[in-house]
């Protein structure tokens, strides 16, 4: 809607995980490092948790990317509520075998066919499951013993776990120590840091045509990280409404009123005891009015 009167050549804050808008954070750049090399060396089940909206089935549409650039067989599993039955039909599914995909014993047969055979001419084969917060134990379970499929050079079936901090609580429950035990590499996805998202914003801002923006100043930007605490997600709605409201208002500038009419709108939440404290030098301006409570 706005994106003529900015000048952006795409949308800067969509809310789809689109990797052609990564932004390599510290965490995000360790997070995709880690899947990476734990499917490649074969290490069997890994696992990334992390708060909502920070950015983990980005990083799962990465990984994708990069199996899809090496010809890297994988399954990927976005819905995760699922019965044991709909767990094999799906995988049977995506990895196009060849069998009866609605009975296990069929789909596991021909599994472990494909997966030797891959193994035996040094491929590897992958198992992605997002929101795995949501996976039943039963399904979990299946997985785990998916997780066994070895040869002496390591798992047949390299596993990748990816889910909301809840994921993180289940395998601490003791029926899920087998499984948490078989975690060969574990990551955990942050918020982003003050600097990050000011670099954040702009890198989404010149992605998407407008280099070395002007419309949101790094001041303002320091506020919307405080607001957002630094999660991407809530950055990018933020971003998304101000840049909208700015439109309406015909300005090229945003400000901390159309910030602070945004988050009201987004009922966004966030520690309102810590008064505004601006940074020396902060621009006038955008100082919040001292008449209006934080
Ligand atoms: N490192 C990043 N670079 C660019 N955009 C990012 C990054 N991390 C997150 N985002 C953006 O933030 C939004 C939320 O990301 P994503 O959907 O990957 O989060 P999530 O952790 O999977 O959330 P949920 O817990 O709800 O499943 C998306 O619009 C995505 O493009
Ligand atoms: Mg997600």
């Amino acid at each position: 809607m706005y994106n003529a009167f900015f000048g952006f050549k795409l949308s800067p804050f969509n809310m789809s995980p689109d990797p052609s808008f990564l932004f390599r954070s510290a965490k995000h750049e360790e997070a995709l490092a880690n899947l990476i090399y734990g499917v490649q060396s074969r290490k069997g089940f890994i696992v990334l948790t992390g708060e909502v909206g920070t950015g983990k089935t980005t990083m799962l549409e990465c990984l994708r990317d990069f199996l899809n650039s090496q010809q890297v067989a994988f399954a990927s599993l976005f819905n995760s509520r699922l019965t044991v039955g709909q767990f094999f039909e799906l995988l049977a599914y995506d990895l196009d075998l060849r069998c009866n995909r609605l009975s296990k014993t069929e789909v596991l047969l021909a599994l472990n066919g494909m997966l030797v055979e891959r193994a035996g001419v040094g491929r590897t084969t992958v198992l992605i499951v997002d929101e795995a917060h949501n996976l039943d134990w039963d399904v979990l379970e299946e997985i785990r013993l998916l997780g066994n499929l070895e040869n002496r050079r390591g798992k047949l079936l390299q596993i990748v776990l990816a889910g909301q901090q809840e994921l993180d609580r289940k395998l601490e429950m003791p029926e899920f120590r087998q499984l948490k035990q078989r975690i060969a590499l574990r990551c955990t996805l942050l918020g982003f840091e003050p600097r990050e998202t000011v670099a954040y914003v702009n890198s989404r801002m010149a992605r998407a045509g407008v280099k070395d923006q002007t419309i949101i100043s790094p001041e303002l930007i320091e506020e919307i990280h405080f607001r957002s605490q630094g999660i991407p997600r809530l950055i990018n709605s933020i971003c998304d409404n101000i840049l909208l409201t700015a439109f309406a208002m015909e300005t090229k500038t945003a400000s901390l009123e159309m910030l602070d009419e945004v988050t009201a709108d987004l009922r966004l939440e966030y520690p309102g005891q810590r008064p505004f404290r601006p940074e020396p030098g902060f621009p006038e301006s955008i100082l919040r009015n001292p008449g209006v409570p934080s």
